[in-house]
C-alpha cells in the first residue's frame, strides 16, 4: 500500500516551498523574467496552453513533478493504457482511450483485443449516421428523419450536449438535435411540442438502460409516437446506445437498432463511444472521427511526453498547488466561445463525479481535500456576473480561460473585442491594481482629496490571481477532442495525486434509492420507510397542494 500523498517528502517539500510563494507576486515575477511566458507556454499542435500567469517558479514546478513521481503517475497512466482493472471498486479496465485509438493497436481485456468491437461499433455507427442523413434511413411513413432527439442524462446526456453545440456550424443543413434528459416532464413537453413525430429519431442513450429518468422520458415519448404512428413505427424511429442488451429489448428496442459499449467505458468518458450516435449524425462521421483524432493526438502526447512538457499533468499539478497547499476549493472554467457555452457543465460531471470523492484507494478517509468545486459559463456573458467575485473575492479562484483565435462567425469587429475582453481579463486577475495605483489614478482623473480616500480600496484589485489561457486555432472537432481529452487526462492525474479511484460514482446512489422511497408515499401509498420530520412535512405540504 503506498503511503498518503500528504505524508510523501515531496508534499512536505511543497508545504515548506507555499510558505515563500503565498507572497511573490505574478507581476513581479513577469517584470524580473522577460521569458516567463515562453518558459511556461506549450502548444500541442493548434493548441496553446499559457501557464505562466501561475503562482510559480522554477522549483514549484520541479516538487510538483516530483510528487506525481512520488505517486507512480507515471506508471499508472500506462496502467490506463494497457488496459490494467484500474477501477477497482468496479474491477474494470478505464479504457475511453481505446475508442479513440486510430492507429488500432491492440489493447487487451482478460487477454482478449478491445479493438475489433470498438470497431465494429464505429463501422455501425458510420453507415446509420450516413442511412440517415442521407434519408435511406426513413420514417414509418417513409419521410427522413430531421429531428434528432437523444434521451439521456449525465455522460448519457452531457457529451452529445456539449458538442453538438460546440460543432453547431458542421451540423447538416436539415438536421435539428433536441436532448430530453431531465425527469422534470416540461423537458419532454418542450421538445414533443417542436418536433413531428413522422421526421423524429428518438436515441435512448443509457449505459445501464435502468436509469429512471432516461427510462420515464423514453416510455412517455415511445407513446407519443405509437399514439401517432402505431406499434410498427418504434423500430423506425427508436434506436438504443447502451452496454444492457436485455434491458433495452426488454424495453421494446430490436437490438438491431442497438450500438453496443462496455463497461469499461465510464458514462462521464463516454462521449467517444456510441453515446455519441447524435454528434454523428448531426456532423457526419468524418467529423466525428476527427474528433477522435484530436482525441488521439492529446492522448499519445500524455502517454509519451515527460511532464515537464505535458499538458494535462502540468494542470493537473496546478490544480494539486491551489487546492491543497493554497487551500482554493473552487475552480472557474471560462470559454470565450458562444458554440463552447456548455463545457463547463459537462466539465463539471468529468471533474466533480470523478474525483468528488473521500474514501481513498487505500481504503481509509481521505484527510486532505479532493477536487474543489467546478464553475464556470461563456465569456463575455459571466463577467457580468460573477467576476466580480474573480476580482474581488475573498477566496482567490484559480481559472481556465479558453478562447478561439478565429470565431466562426467573424463578424465586424465581435472576435477581436471578444479576445480583447479574454485576454484583459487574465491580465487584471494577475496584475490587479494597488491601493496606491488607484489613489493615483483617480487624484489624475481630478476626484477630491476625500472621494479618493474613501473610494480608493474599494476601487482597488488584490491581483496575483491564477489563470491559465488555453488558445485553439478555431472551434473544429480536432481542436475540441484534443480539448475534452486534455480535460479528461488532467482529471485521471489528480485521481492518482488524490489516491482516489476517479471511475466510479457510489455518492449519487443514496439520493436515488431515497427517492424510490418517498414516490410511493407521494402517490398516497404507504412506503414503510420513517423519515425526519422535515422530509415528511414537505411530503404531506406537496402533497396537500397537489389534491
Ligand atoms: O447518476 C450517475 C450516473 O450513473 C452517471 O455516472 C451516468 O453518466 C448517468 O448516471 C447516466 O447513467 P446511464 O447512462 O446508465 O443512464
Amino acid at each position: 500500500m503506498r503511503e498518503t500523498v500528504n505524508k510523501t517528502k515531496a508534499w512536505k517539500k511543497l508545504e515548506e516551498h507555499y510558505k515563500t510563494m503565498k507572497k511573490t507576486q505574478m507581476r513581479d515575477m513577469f517584470d524580473e523574467d522577460k521569458n516567463r511566458a515562453q518558459k511556461y507556454t506549450l502548444q500541442l499542435e493548434n493548441m496553446l496552453v499559457d501557464y505562466s500567469k501561475n503562482r510559480i517558479n522554477d522549483r514549484t514546478m520541479k516538487f510538483l513533478f516530483n510528487l506525481a513521481r512520488e505517486c507512480q503517475l507515471e506508471e499508472k497512466i500506462k496502467a490506463m493504457f494497457e488496459g490494467e482493472k484500474i477501477n477497482v471498486t468496479e474491477n474494470r479496465p478505464v479504457l475511453h482511450i481505446a475508442l479513440r485509438n486510430r492507429e488500432n493497436k491492440p489493447i487487451y481485456v482478460d487477454g482478449k483485443d478491445v479493438m475489433p468491437e470498438i470497431n465494429a461499433v464505429l463501422a455501425k455507427m458510420r453507415k446509420f449516421s450516413e442511412a440517415v442523413r442521407l434519408g435511406t434511413f426513413k420514417g414509418q411513413t417513409g419521410k427522413k428523419l430531421t429531428n434528432i432527439v437523444n434521451i439521456g442524462i449525465g455522460g448519457s446526456d452531457l457529451g452529445p450536449v456539449m458538442a453538438t453545440e460546440a460543432l453547431r456550424k458542421y451540423w447538416a443543413k436539415d438536421i435539428n438535435c433536441y436532448f430530453i434528459s431531465n425527469i422534470d416532464g416540461t423537458a419532454c413537453a418542450e421538445v414533443l411540442n417542436k418536433i413531428n413525430p413522422e421526421t423524429t429519431l428518438f436515441i435512448v442513450a443509457s449505459k445501464t438502460f435502468t436509469t429512471i429518468e432516461t427510462l420515464t422520458n423514453a416510455k412517455t415519448c415511445r407513446k407519443w409516437l405509437v399514439d401517432a404512428l402505431g406499434e410498427h413505427a418504434v423500430s423506425k424511429h427508436f434506436v438504443a446506445l447502451s452496454t444492457n442488451q436485455k434491458e433495452v429489448e426488454k424495453f421494446g428496442i430490436d437490438p438491431e437498432n442497438m450500438f453496443e459499449f462496455w463497461d469499461f467505458v465510464g458514462g462521464r468518458y463516454s462521449m467517444w463511444s456510441a453515446i455519441g450516435l447524435s454528434i454523428a449524425i448531426a456532423v457526419g462521421m468524418d467529423n466525428f472521427e476527427k474528433m477522435l483524432e484530436g482525441a488521439y493526438a492529446m492522448d499519445q502526447h500524455f502517454s509519451q511526453t515527460d511532464f515537464e512538457h505535458n499538458i494535462p499533468v502540468i494542470l493537473a499539478m496546478l490544480g494539486v498547488w491551489y487546492n491543497n497547499f493554497f487551500n482554493c476549493h473552487r475552480h472557474a472554467v471560462i470559454p470565450y466561445d458562444q458554440y463552447l457555452q456548455y463545457v463547463p457543465a459537462y466539465l463539471q460531471q468529468l471533474e466533480m463525479e470523478s474525483n468528488g470523492k473521500d474514501v481513498g484507494l487505500d481504503n481509509e478517509y481521505i484527510k486532505y481535500a479532493t477536487t474543489p468545486i467546478l464553475f464556470g459559463g461563456a465569456g463575455t456573458n459571466v463577467q457580468h456576473s460573477f467576476f466580480q467575485l474573480l476580482h474581488q473575492g475573498t477566496e482567490m479562484v484559480p481559472t481556465d480561460f479558453i478562447v478561439p483565435a478565429i470565431s466562426h462567425n467573424e463578424i465586424g469587429d465581435h472576435h477581436e473585442i471578444l479576445l480583447a475582453n479574454v485576454l484583459a481579463q487574465s491580465e487584471a486577475l494577475m496584475r490587479g491594481k494597488t491601493v496606491r495605483e488607484t489613489a493615483a489614478e483617480m487624484t489624475a482623473a481630478g476626484k477630491s482629496k476625500e472621494t479618493v480616500a474613501f473610494l480608493k480600496k474599494f476601487k482597488s484589485f488584490e491581483g496575483n490571481r491564477p489563470s491559465n489561457t488555453i488558445v485553439l486555432k478555431k472551434v473544429d472537432p480536432y481542436a475540441l477532442g484534443m480539448l475534452i481529452a486534455m480535460y479528461e487526462h488532467k482529471v485521471f492525474v489528480q485521481g492518482v495525486i488524490w489516491g482516489i479511484n476517479s471511475f466510479d460514482q457510489f455518492g449519487v446512489e443514496l439520493g436515488k434509492q431515497m427517492a424510490l422511497s418517498i414516490l410511493p408515499e407521494l402517490e398516497n401509498n404507504a412506503s414503510g420507510v420513517s423519515h425526519d420530520s422535515s422530509t415528511a412535512s414537505l411530503i404531506s405540504y406537496i402533497k396537500k397542494l397537489r389534491k
